[in-house]
C-alpha cells in the first residue's frame, strides 16, 4: 500500500484538500496530513482525521506527536509528499529551506518524491519572486501541478487556482507508478534521437533570425530518455543549459546544420522526437552588415526544409516519429493536420502565446494525438510531462 503525505497550507483551497484525501484513500492509499498553523484557520483537522483514519500532524515540537511519530520518521514512511493547496508564503518558504514548522521541516527531511500544487490570487502567482521561487523548487526537483486558470475565491480571474482534486489524484496516481517503473529501463534497448531549442538564422554577419524556445522540453526528454535507459543523441540550437550526463550533444546554428545532423543519423535511431523549434524560413544572408539606408528594408526569406516530415518519410528504418505543435488557436485541428500531413506517429501539441506554459517557461501541459486516440497531460513542470510523453511513446510503440 502506497503511503501519501499530504500537507495542507493555510489558503482557502484548503476545503478542497479534503476531497484529495478521499480520493486517495480510494485508490487504496495510506493517508497521513500534515497541516500548518494557518491552514487550521480554514478548515478543522477533525476533517482531515475522519477521512484518512488517522491523527493529523500540526506541530513541529510536540512531545506527545513526536513520541508516536515524530518528523524525521514520518519523513521515512512518506512514499510521496504532496503539498495541495501550496501557498506562496509556503513556497516561498521551501524553496529557501527554512524549517520553522512541521511541513517545512518535513520537506527538508523527506528523500521521497515531492509534488506541490499552489494556489493563491492571480497576481501573487505572477509575481517576479514567486515565479523564482517556482523555479528553485523545480530545479530542487519538486513537481509542480498547476495551477489552473479560472475565477478565484478573491473575485479575480487568472492562473491561481488549485488543480481540481480528480486531476491531482490521476497526476500522482501516475506519478507513482511512474517512479516504479523507472526503476525498470523501459526504453532500454532503444535509440532516441530528439532535436531542441531554437535555430538561428544568419541575416548577415552581425544578426539573426530566431525564436523564444529555450530548449527546456527537449532536454527534459533527452533526460527522462537516459533515466529510462535509452541510448540518446540531443541536436541542439543555441540555448543557455546544460546537457544531461551520458547524452550525446550535437551542437547546431541553422535550421541547415539541424536538418544535416538529424538526416545524417535518423535511420540508426529507433525513436525521433522533434522538439525544437525550426526556423520555418530563412534569410539569404547578405556578406556585408546591412546598412541602415531608408525607412524600409525587405527581407526575401527562403522555406526551410522540413525535418520532421523528412523522417517520417524515411523508407528504410524509419524511427517512430514524433512531433510537437504550438499554436495560439485551433490546437487539436491544427495538430491533427501536421499528425496527417507530415505522416507521423504522434504529436504533442500545446498552446502558446498564454500567460502560463509553452516557450521558455518551466512548465507545460500537452494534448496529445495519434491516429487511434488522444491524451491530456495537465499542466506540470516540463520534468514530469517529458516522463509522461515518453511513457506513452513506449505504450504506442508496445501497442504498434
Ligand atoms: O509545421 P510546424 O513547424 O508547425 O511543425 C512543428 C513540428 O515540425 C515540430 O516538431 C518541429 O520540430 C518540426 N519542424 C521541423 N522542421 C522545420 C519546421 C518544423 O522539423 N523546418
Amino acid at each position: 500500500m502506497k503511503h501519501i503525505l499530504l500537507g495542507v497550507s493555510g489558503g482557502i483551497a484548503a476545503y478542497k484538500a479534503a476531497e484529495l484525501v478521499r480520493l486517495f484513500k480510494k485508490q487504496g492509499a495510506e493517508v497521513r496530513v500534515v497541516m500548518t498553523q494557518s491552514a487550521l484557520e480554514f478548515v478543522s483537522p477533525l476533517t482531515f482525521q475522519a477521512l484518512s483514519g488517522n491523527p493529523v500532524h500540526t506541530e513541529l515540537l510536540d512531545t506527545d506527536a513526536e513520541n508516536a511519530m515524530g518528523h524525521i520518521s514520518l519523513a521515512r514512511w512518506a512514499d510521496v509528499l504532496i503539498i495541495a493547496p501550496a501557498t506562496a508564503n509556503t513556497l516561498a518558504k521551501l524553496s529557501c529551506g527554512l524549517a520553522d514548522d512541521l511541513l517545512s521541516t518535513l520537506y527538508l527531511a523527506a528523500t521521497c518524491p515531492v509534488y506541490v500544487a499552489p494556489a493563491m490570487n492571480q497576481a501573487m502567482w505572477n509575481k517576479i519572486v514567486t515565479q523564482e521561487n517556482v523555479n528553485r523548487l523545480v530545479n530542487q526537483g519538486v513537481h509542480i501541478i498547476g495551477p489552473e486558470q479560472g475565477d478565484q475565491a478573491c473575485g479575480e480571474t487568472g492562473f491561481g487556482r488549485m488543480t481540481e482534486p480528480v486531476s491531482i489524484c490521476t497526476q500522482l496516481v501516475a506519478a507513482l507508478s511512474d517512479h516504479a517503473s523507472l526503476s525498470e529501463p523501459y526504453l532500454h534497448g532503444h535509440k532516441v534521437l530528439i532535436s531542441a531549442g531554437p535555430t538561428r538564422e544568419p541575416l548577415d554577419p552581425v544578426r539573426y533570425l530566431s525564436n523564444r524556445s529555450s530548449g527546456k522540453m527537449g532536454y527534459a526528454l533527452a533526460a527522462a530518455a537516459i533515466k529510462a535507459g535509452a541510448e540518446v543523441t540531443l541536436v541542439s540550437g543555441p540555448v543557455a543549459l546544460t546537457a544531461p550526463a551520458n547524452v550525446n550533444l550535437i551542437n547546431v546554428t541553422t535550421a541547415e546544420q539541424m536538418y544535416q545532423a538529424v538526416m545524417f543519423r535518423a535511420s540508426e535511431n529507433t525513436i525521433y522526437i522533434g522538439a525544437a523549434a525550426v526556423a520555418d524560413y530563412s534569410p539569404v544572408v547578405s556578406d556585408k552588415k546591412i546598412k541602415k539606408e531608408g525607412d524600409q528594408v525587405t527581407l526575401i526569406l527562403q522555406k526551410t526544409k522540413d525535418i520532421l516530415a523528412e523522417v517520417a518519410a524515411l523508407e528504410q528504418h524509419r524511427p517512430f516519429t514524433v512531433g510537437f505543435a504550438a499554436e495560439t488557436h485551433d490546437l487539436e485541428v491544427y495538430a491533427r493536420d501536421k499528425l496527417t500531413r507530415k505522416k507521423l506517429d504522434m504529436i504533442a501539441a500545446n498552446w502558446v502565446g498564454q500567460e502560463q506554459g509553452g516557450f521558455d517557461s518551466e512548465q507545460n501541459a500537452l494534448q496529445v494525438f495519434w491516429d487511434q486516440g488522444e491524451k491530456t497531460f495537465s499542466m506540470t513542470d516540463k520534468a514530469q510531462l517529458a516522463e509522461q510523453l515518453l511513457g506513452l511513446i513506449a505504450e504506442r510503440i508496445k501497442a504498434s
